[in-house]
Formats: structure tokens, C-alpha cells, sequence
């Protein structure tokens, strides 16, 4: 009769353990039990970048890398796509279900009425320099809010933590707008509380001399669909960022702001960056072949950004609906040249054994950027974008995080493989000779 059990006999003492499966998991404190000794410390998993350990029980985001699906709290991202906003997709990440018409009303409300920054803000974002990297500039102002809102440190206080997500999710897209005029040299813009949440953005970073800015409809509704795409994903490595960080109880900016640093990287959400960079260095469909054999060959390190993916063994589903919303948003625009390189790249590379073999597929940076670049955001801006809805994910697994009674402070163990100890060289002279130090009490 099968078991949920993990037999496991040590070889170096003979003893065999049976240790609980529960959900698919063995516990790694589990295998402390295992000891050669009563001087052994116990037996520890070694898993660098976490390949293989659960570092949570999450009711959040459902990933199926080998089949391709993503639900955000049991709802496939295909669907919320297709019918959904992001704030109500922010409501269902936060509260776990889709709101009622009221509380999607009231919801709407509150994030909208909490768009504004507060004034010093535009001080320190104008303390910048002009090339400033929007990302950098978002990363820090997010940190700087910590500083406006002190009682969200209060973190066991449900009211208080409530209150600053709403405020998180309301600033962000202030907060960006504002970085992207800063570094083009313009005026920034206050928000517009009559427009959508992706509209007021596109009006913080394109309003110029008109009195009201109207975002043209199919735009709005294509970055909120791309907002709704990027809202949550699982345990990456933001996310985990943010979770860790959390794990310390900060507050909430703080966290959201490692969380930013975090998805930063050219290999997270610097990667929508990549791609187009890629694609700009490749620059026509003829030198397609060319590059991808390069990538092959692994030269300088080289690779198709925008392909593969952790999780995913098989086309993100992100990217599916992505690609076909650059076809509307591409009707409005005017076809983005790239386009036609991004397309051929993705079609050698389907083909491709090397691909094939190591299940690399299109990610969800592979397309998005050359949306976001025909809206007219710079590159630069692309993980900032990104950054806006993935907060709602953050704050979701931040909240989770705190409710759940088995979480601690993170902290990951070690195989030391340093030197064993040894002493300072008695004949070498000390580095520090001020008071308190044994040279200057002597003398
Ligand atoms: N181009 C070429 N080869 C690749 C790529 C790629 N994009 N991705 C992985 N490989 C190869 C690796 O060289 C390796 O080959 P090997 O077995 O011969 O050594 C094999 O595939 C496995 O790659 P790993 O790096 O071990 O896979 P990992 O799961 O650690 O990496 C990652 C996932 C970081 C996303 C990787 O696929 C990558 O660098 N992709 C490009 C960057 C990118 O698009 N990132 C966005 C991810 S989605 C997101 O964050 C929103």
C-alpha cells in the first residue's frame, strides 16, 4: 500500500528515516534529523537559485511551466486579458476574489484618490541627473516615500498595511511618469483623476501644451492589458526579493523598492530592455541567421533575450496574447520594423534544435517591448512599465507573507568552503593602531 513517506537510509550510518510528503514537498528541516553524530550539525538541502525549493504554501499564482498556463488566483491570465482591468486585477491578487461592482467602485476610488505625490518629491527626482536612468530614479523615489509615510512601518496593523497598498499601487505610475519627463527634460504632469489608471499614465508622459490630455483608446487598453500580463508571476526573483526584504517586517516602500532593484536585472525585467536592444543591433531579417548562429555558439556570452525562461519549458501564454495585441496596437501606430525581425527570430529559433532541445521559448519581454516602443515610451522605460502592475504582485505575496504563521525572517544557510581558522600574522603590523588597540595600550 503506497505512503505519503520518503524513506531515506544514510550510507555513512545505516539508519533509515521516513520523513512526511505533503503536497509533493519533503521539508528540508526534515532531513536535520539526519545526523552521523550528536556533534553533526544535521543534514541540510544545497540548492544555489533555488532550482528546486518552495520557499512558501501560496494561493496567489498558479504556474504550469511545461504546459504553459498561468492563473492568477485560480483565473487564467488568457481570460482576465480578454475581459478584466488591472485594478480589478489588482483587487483579486490583494483580496483573493474579483470584487463586487461596489467594492470595484470603491476600489477604483481609492487608488485614484491617491495618485499625488507629495511636492518634495519633485525636489528630490529633479536632484537627478539629466541621463538619469528612469528605473534608478523610480527605485529610489519608492524608497523615499518610506520616509512620507512613517506609520507604514507599522506593519502587524491591517488598516495601516491596507492603506499603503492602495497608496503603492495609486504612486507608481506617478512616480514613472515623472522619471521618464525628468530625464526627457519636460515639465512633469499631475495626475489626471478623470482617466483610467493606464490612461492618467499615458497623460503623465505625454501631455505637451494641451489643456486635457485624451489617450487614444486601443493604446490605453493595450498597456492595460500589458498591465494585467505583468501583474503577478509566482515566486521569481523580485518577488522573492520581496518577500525576503518583508521577512525583516520594513515597511512596505522599502520592500516594493528591493523588489524594483531586483527586477531591474537584464536576465528579469531589464529584459524587455534587452530584447529591443538586440533587435536594434540586429537590425534587419538578413542578419537574423547570422546572430542567432552566434548565440549558438555562445559567443561573448550571447543570448537570444527575450527566450527561455525558468519556469516556462513551453510558450509563455503571456506572450501568446501579447503577440496578438501588437497586431491592434500596430494598426493604430504604424508597423514597428522590428516587428519583422522579432518574427523571424522567433520562427529560425522554433525551428532550431538548439532551442527545441532546451524548451526556449518566446518569454513575455519578447514582444511587449515593441508595443511599448510604438506607444513612444523609450526603452529605458520598459522595466519601469513593467515595475507599475508587477507592485500589486508584490504586495500580494508581501501580504500573504505576513499572514502566514510558518513564515521568519528569511535566512538561507551555507556550505562554508573557506580557509579553517588561523591567526593574525604576529609579525605583520596591525592595520588599526588607534585608542583601544592592544598596540596603543601597550605603548
Ligand atoms: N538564449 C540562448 N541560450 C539560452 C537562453 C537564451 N535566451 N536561455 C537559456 N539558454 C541556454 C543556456 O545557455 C543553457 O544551455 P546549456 O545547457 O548548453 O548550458 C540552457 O539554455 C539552460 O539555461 P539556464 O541559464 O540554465 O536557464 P535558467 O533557467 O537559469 O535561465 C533565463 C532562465 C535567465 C530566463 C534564461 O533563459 C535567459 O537568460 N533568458 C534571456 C533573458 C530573458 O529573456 N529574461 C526574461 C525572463 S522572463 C522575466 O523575467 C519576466
Amino acid at each position: 500500500m503506497s505512503k505519503n513517506t520518503l524513506s531515506i537510509t544514510d550510507n555513512r550510518t545505516g539508519q533509515t528515516y521516513e520523513i512526511p510528503i505533503i503536497d509533493g514537498v519533503i521539508r528540508t528541516m526534515d532531513l536535520r534529523q539526519i545526523k552521523t553524530g550528536p556533534d553533526d550539525f544535521g543534514l541540510m538541502g544545497y540548492d544555489p537559485a533555488y532550482m528546486n525549493t518552495a520557499s512558501c504554501r501560496s494561493a496567489i499564482t498558479y504556474i504550469d511551466g511545461d504546459r504553459g498556463i498561468l492563473h492568477y488566483r485560480g483565473y487564467p491570465v488568457e481570460q482576465l486579458a480578454e475581459k478584466s482591468t488591472y485594478l480589478e486585477v489588482a483587487y483579486l491578487l490583494i483580496h483573493g476574489e474579483l470584487p463586487t461592482p461596489q467594492q470595484l467602485e470603491q476600489w477604483v476610488a481609492e487608488i485614484t484618490m491617491h495618485t499625488m505625490l507629495h511636492e518634495n518629491l519633485r525636489t528630490f527626482i529633479d536632484g537627478f541627473r539629466y541621463d538619469a536612468h528612469p528605473m534608478g530614479m523610480f527605485i529610489s523615489t519608492i524608497a523615499a516615500l518610506s520616509t512620507f509615510y512613517p506609520e507604514a512601518k507599522e506593519v502587524d496593523d491591517r488598516q495601516i498595511r491596507m492603506q499603503n497598498v492602495i497608496r503603492l499601487i495609486a504612486k507608481v505610475p506617478t512616480i514613472a511618469a515623472w522619471s521618464y519627463r525628468h530625464r526627457q527634460g519636460f515639465p512633469l504632469v499631475y495626475p489626471d483623476n478623470s482617466l483610467s489608471f493606464a490612461g492618467n499614465l499615458l497623460s503623465m508622459v505625454k501631455k505637451m501644451t494641451e489643456l486635457r490630455y485624451t489617450p487614444n483608446p486601443v493604446l490605453e487598453r493595450a498597456l492595460d492589458v500589458l498591465f494585467i500580463l505583468h501583474a503577478d508571476h509566482e515566486q521569481n526573483c523580485s518577488a522573492s526579493v520581496m518577500r525576503s526584504t518583508g521577512s525583516s517586517r520594513v515597511d512596505p516602500y522599502s520592500a516594493v523598492a528591493a523588489a524594483s532593484a531586483a527586477l531591474y536585472g537584464p536576465l528579469h525585467g531589464g529584459a524587455n530592455e534587452a530584447v529591443l536592444r538586440m533587435l536594434t543591433e540586429i537590425g534587419h531579417v538578413n542578419n537574423v541567421p547570422a546572430f542567432i548562429k552566434e548565440v549558438k555558439e555562445g559567443k561573448g556570452g550571447k543570448r537570444l533575450m527575450g527566450f527561455g525562461h525558468r519556469v516556462y519549458k513551453n510558450y509563455d501564454p503571456r506572450a501568446k496574447v501579447i503577440k496578438q495585441l501588437a497586431d491592434q496596437v500596430f494598426e493604430v501606430t504604424g508597423r514597428n520594423p522590428l516587428l519583422d525581425v522579432a518574427l523571424e527570430l522567433e520562427r529560425i529559433a522554433l525551428q532550431d534544435d538548439y532551442f527545441i532541445s532546451r524548451k526556449l521559448y518566446p518569454n513575455v519581454d519578447f514582444y511587449s517591448g515593441l508595443i511599448y516602443q510604438a506607444i513612444g515610451f523609450p526603452v529605458d522605460m520598459f522595466p519601469v512599465l513593467f515595475a507599475i502592475p508587477r507592485t500589486s504582485g508584490w504586495l500580494a505575496q508581501w501580504l500573504e507573507m505576513l499572514d502566514d504563521s510558518e513564515q521568519k525572517i528569511a535566512r538561507p544557510r551555507q556550505v562554508y568552503i573557506g580557509v579553517g581558522r588561523r591567526d593574525y600574522p604576529a609579525d605583520r603590523p596591525p592595520a588599526y593602531r588607534g585608542p583601544l588597540s592592544a598596540t596603543a595600550t601597550s605603548r
